[in-house]
């Protein structure tokens, strides 16, 4: 008998029975996890559970000690790390930083088309932050600078998005931003993987998986149908 494939047409990404150690110390033991385009899977646990060294695997910026892992090939992966502190006078604006979200896909030598900043201007209104476009992203607040990562996330266009705490310390404002965010990207038919440790923040994840101490304590679908393959059924 032949196992079921790692990956097939909705499943970009696949972690199987992966170990982590970091510095003598055990991160991850035995964590299995999938990403599906069109999907949230929300990642859940206390500080030091290993929600940030599971992303660093799926990132690839992590080699397992143990595991296999599964991407799809020319898979664009977006990653928006859990300290964001820029250097206050980094001398790029709003604008600046989302529109190098396009590098990703064109490289940064060629010149930006209308569609390119179309696209931009648009992942501005989406994270509400045309009030802010030419202001240097080290003036604004902790919230209005994930926005405008996130908006950078959306015009990357990428097959995989991974968020490592991203409402964490915001206003209820800004969450909501996030959050319809994080729905546009599903929607356009991007995996999702949303790190948290307050789950109440992702009430629309497909899946959730929660960590303890480097291990799957709880693993569930929460929806049977993503919201992209539902709205394509709806076409
Ligand atoms: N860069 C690192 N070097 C060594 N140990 C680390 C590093 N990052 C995290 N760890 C350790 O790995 C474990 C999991 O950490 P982490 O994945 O950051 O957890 P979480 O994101 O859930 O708070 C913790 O015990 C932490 O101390
Ligand atoms: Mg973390």
């Amino acid at each position: 008998m032949t196992d079921p494939p790692l990956l097939d047409t909705t499943r970009v990404l696949t972690l199987r029975d992966i170990h982590v150690d970091r510095e003598g110390h055990v991160a991850l033991r035995g964590v299995d996890a999938d990403a599906h385009a069109g999907r949230l899977l929300a990642v859940a646990g206390a500080n030091g559970s290993g929600k940030s060294t599971l992303l660093d695997v799926a990132a690839g910026l992590l080699q397992p000690q143990r595991g296999t892992v599964r991407r799809r090939d020319d898979l664009r992966i977006a990653l928006l790390p859990q300290t964001t502190a820029l250097p206050p006078h980094l001398p790029l604006t709003v604008t600046d930083v989302v529109s190098m979200g396009t590098w990703a896909r064109l490289g940064p030598w060629r010149r930006a088309r209308r569609s390119d900043r179309a696209a931009v201007a648009d992942a501005i209104d989406a994270v509400e932050l045309r009030p802010h476009a030419t202001r240097r992203i080290g003036a604004l607040s902790g919230g209005q600078r994930q926005r405008a990562l996130l908006a950078q996330a959306l015009v990357q266009r990428a097959d995989l998005v991974l968020l490592d705490e991203p409402m964490a310390g915001l206003d209820t404002r800004s969450r909501r931003i996030i959050a319809d965010a994080v729905d546009r990207l599903t929607a356009d038919g991007a995996a999702v993987i949303a790190v948290t440790h307050d789950l109440s923040e992702f009430r629309r994840a497909d899946e959730v998986l929660t960590l303890h101490e480097g291990s799957v304590t709880r693993s569930a679908a929460l929806r049977k149908q993503s919201r992209a393959r539902a709205a394509s059924a709806r076409a």
